[in-house]
């Protein structure tokens, strides 16, 4: 009896003490994340080639639009890919055995419970009046936008496509004040939520199991369990400010034709531990997905300009492009050539003009 009771008293003992470490564990962690907020690096942009960008994407904006031109483009490179019917998951999407053939960011595979818990929460599509031809800009987060205040002709595009945390707030001389549509990862998304127009949607990528318990806690407003916080690689964010009807899961199939049909990665192999695979960046998916939403597709902020060795990295913050970290989860060059023959046959527009400028003189 006595022995019994000693037991119990010590179990109760020790939660409480894991949970005390857990806790501290993940304090420290992100207090060695937390940097405060970024000083932009100076940059100065030639006022000339300034005025050459402007012209440029006003006489985009001005010309007629060509409906479904991106999408066409992007098919031509396409062999024996399955069409992709729809770039987001609803609650009454079908799912496909083609879904579940790799895990993410390809696939749900082995995740099928996982995914149809989300897809319960989830509206069912909605039939919304959408212009006729529409023109996206997907902005990525480079720093060769800085100095170059295209933020009201980019606020001119149909459908503005912001990546993970990419500020707005302070910035929008350069990179504009609309976000029609914000994508990332649960670790990407913003901690502090700027965008505040009323019909942004915001669109959720599985890159991981725990993800999908991150995605559900944000649509029910619910905290994350300390237990899934460990298996996040960097701060996620505790709450994700837009309505139910405005939350998007992506479709994968965007993801695993980015990456097999058109980047043409190795298929993923499953390994000892994990599966080896080459996963394009967030851009390159953002890309993919615009060209089922809009006719029009252009770039900004992709690229950067190896002739100028300690421009900012990104537009917001303090890194010089040479601390640009040697990484091999992401095959850049492969992504950057892709996207130089994209511009180069016009499928796509380049606006910064870092990838493939068709605005410079030569
Ligand atoms: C914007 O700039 C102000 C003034 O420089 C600064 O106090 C504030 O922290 C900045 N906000 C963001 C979100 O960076
Ligand atoms: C932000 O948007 C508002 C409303 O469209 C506009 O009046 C304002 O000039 C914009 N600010 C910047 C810096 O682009
Ligand atoms: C790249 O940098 C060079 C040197 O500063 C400049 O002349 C050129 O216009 C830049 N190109 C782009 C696309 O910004």
């Amino acid at each position: 009896m006595r022995i019994k009771k000693r037991r119990v008293s010590c179990r109760c003992f020790q939660v409480p003490l894991v949970v005390l470490g857990l806790i501290f564990l993940t304090v420290v962690t992100f207090s060695l994340f937390d940097t405060g907020p970024p000083k932009p690096l100076a940059w100065h942009v030639d006022p000339i080639h300034r005025k050459r960008v402007h012209n440029f994407v006003q006489d985009l904006l001005k010309s007629e639009c060509r409906p479904t031109f991106a999408r066409k483009g992007v098919e031509a490179r396409l062999q024996f890919s399955f069409p992709v019917t729809d770039p987001f998951l609803w609650r009454d999407t079908m799912l496909t055995p083609e879904m579940f053939k790799y895990p993410p960011p390809f696939g749900f595979r082995d995740m099928r419970g996982n995914l149809k818990d989300v897809l319960s929460l989830l509206p069912a599509p909605s039939e919304q009046q959408k212009k006729q031809c529409r023109r996206c800009v997907v902005i990525g987060n480079g720093g060769i936008l800085r100095g170059l205040e295209l933020g009201p002709l980019l606020d001119q595009f149909d459908v503005v496509i912001r990546l993970n945390s990419g500020p707005v707030r302070n910035y929008s001389k350069d990179v504009g004040n609309r976000t029609s549509i914000r994508m990332s990862y649960p670790e990407g998304s913003p901690m502090v939520w700027e965008d505040v127009d009323p019909d942004l949607e915001f669109v959720a990528v599985v890159y991981k199991a725990v993800d999908f318990k991150w995605i559900s806690a944000m649509i029910n407003r619910q905290s994350v369990s300390l237990w899934d916080w460990l298996f996040f690689w960097q701060k996620v964010p505790e709450e994700i400010p837009v309505d139910l009807s405005k939350f998007r899961l992506l479709n994968l199939e965007i993801i695993k034709q980015m990456a097999l049909d058109l980047l043409d990665l190795p298929t993923p192999q499953p390994r000892l531990w994990g599966w080896d695979q080459n996963v394009p960046t967030l851009g390159m998916s953002a890309l993919n997905m615009a060209t089922y939403l809009c006719d029009e597709v252009s770039l900004a902020g992709f690229g950067y300009n190896l002739s100028q060795k300690e421009a900012p990295l990104h537009y917001y913050d303090s890194l010089p492009m040479t601390a640009m970290l040697k990484q091999n989860m992401h095959n850049v060059d492969r992504e950057k050539t892709f996207l130089q023959s994209l511009v180069k046959e016009g499928t796509v527009s380049d606006l910064t003009g870092a990838l493939y400028c068709t605005f410079c003189p030569s």
